[in-house]
């Protein structure tokens, strides 16, 4: 690069992008209502970025001043070679933190490895601990797999576990007292996600299904004392404590409390789209480029540089209507 060329990734507001969001694959073992329909098609292996190139890239953006990586999906830990990915990209020399976001079907097996390879951090989805309410929100998935999972990134020893709820109006609202009294007893985090309008689902109607974080906030008032905290994670959650343990409840709440103006993120997507917000269409396409001229670094770094100019001020969701993003969740990993 030229002496004048930028090393921070710097948008057209201001904002500083230092955290990249990578997702290894598209598929999962999961179909959660919310992510992806019943019935799902997933990319064919040529349009998916090879584990090579995934490294090329996170390489790429930490020279340009990112710090945080997190991986993610559909469910990142059924990709093979995703441990070994996962070990490379946490030696790229000025990452600070690389993190994961799973489902936690595959933690039993796999936490100590991750540990292991240097993952600092894991996000864990779980929406509810009731075995049928999670059938019926997972479709495939194993209630107890999730729970041995999650025992087991405990014993591995990360910094931190949180789990992630995505709370639905009459199909888990009512849980949300007993998911935040499973994080206390087991002093590990929990964040309450609002659904985000991606793609088109078959299960429910995202407008009936819509639950605010003040509502949750309601609700857990009733069991627990909740203290604002000022702590952030680079993530858009807002957190609190729960008064007299170590859990911290965060809220992501897309709807009620738009986060847009402090983002500092960018997508990769699972077949090497940069996505530059998670809730509009405007993306470059690294994988052509990076195909077209394999091992020309200046000009991969220039183009993420140039992508900076369309990220868009904020997303335009709307649970209300039909989704204009059509586009599943699996696509990017939230
Ligand atoms: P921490 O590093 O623990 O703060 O993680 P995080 O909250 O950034 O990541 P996680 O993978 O746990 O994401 C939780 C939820 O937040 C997912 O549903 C994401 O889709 C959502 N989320 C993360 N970043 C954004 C964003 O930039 N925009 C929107 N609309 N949602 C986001
Ligand atoms: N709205 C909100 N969160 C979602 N997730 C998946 N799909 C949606 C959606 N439509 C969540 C998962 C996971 C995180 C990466 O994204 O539950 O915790
Ligand atoms: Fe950033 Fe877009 Fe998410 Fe808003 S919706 S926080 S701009 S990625």
């Amino acid at each position: 690069m030229t002496a004048t060329t930028p090393k921070l990734l710097i948008d057209r507001f201001g904002r500083t992008v230092d955290y990249l969001r990578i997702s290894i694959t598209d598929r999962c073992d999961f179909r959660c209502v919310y992510c992806m329909a019943e019935d799902m098609t997933f990319l064919p292996r040529e349009q998916v970025l090879t584990l090579e190139e995934i490294y090329t890239l996170a390489k790429a953006f930490v020279d340009l001043g990112v710090k945080k990586i997190r991986i993610t999906g559909g469910e990142p830990l059924v990709r093979k070679g995703a441990l070994e990915l996962l070990e490379n990209i946490g030696q790229i020399d000025g990452l600070q933190e690389l993190v994961i976001t799973t489902n936690g079907s595959q933690l039993e097996a796999m936490a100590m490895e991750l540990k292991a390879a240097g993952v600092k951090r894991l996000n864990i989805s779980l929406d509810t601990l009731d075995e049928d309410k999670f059938k019926a929100i997972t479709r495939t998935g194993n209630l107890q797999h999730v729970l041995q999972g999650i025992q087991a990134a405990k014993l591995a020893g990360f910094e931190r576990i949180k789990i992630n709820a995505v709370i639905l109006k009459n199909k888990n609202h009512l849980e949300v007292c007993n998911l935040v009294q499973y994080a206390v007893d087991n002093e590990i985090d929990i964040s309450f996600i609002e659904e985000m309008p991606l793609g088109i689902v078959d299960q429910h109607d995202r407008s009936n299904a819509y639950y605010s974080s003040d509502l949750i906030r309601q609700d857990l008032a009733k069991q627990f004392s909740l203290v604002a905290s000022l702590e952030k994670t680079g993530g858009p959650s807002n957190y609190f404590k729960v008064n007299g343990t170590q859990t911290r409840v965060g809220f992501i709440s897309p709807h009620s409390d738009n986060f847009c103006s402090t983002c500092n993120r960018v997508r990769l997507t699972v077949e090497g789209r940069l996505l530059l917000c998670l809730g509009n269409e405007h993306s470059v396409d690294l994988k052509a480029l990076l195909r077209a001229e394999p091992g020309n670094m200046e000009l991969l770094k220039k183009a993420i540089i140039d992508a900076m100019l369309i990220k868009p001020e904020k997303h335009e969701f709307n649970v209300h209507e039909q989704p204009v993003i059509l586009r599943y969740m699996n696509m990017t990993g939230g």
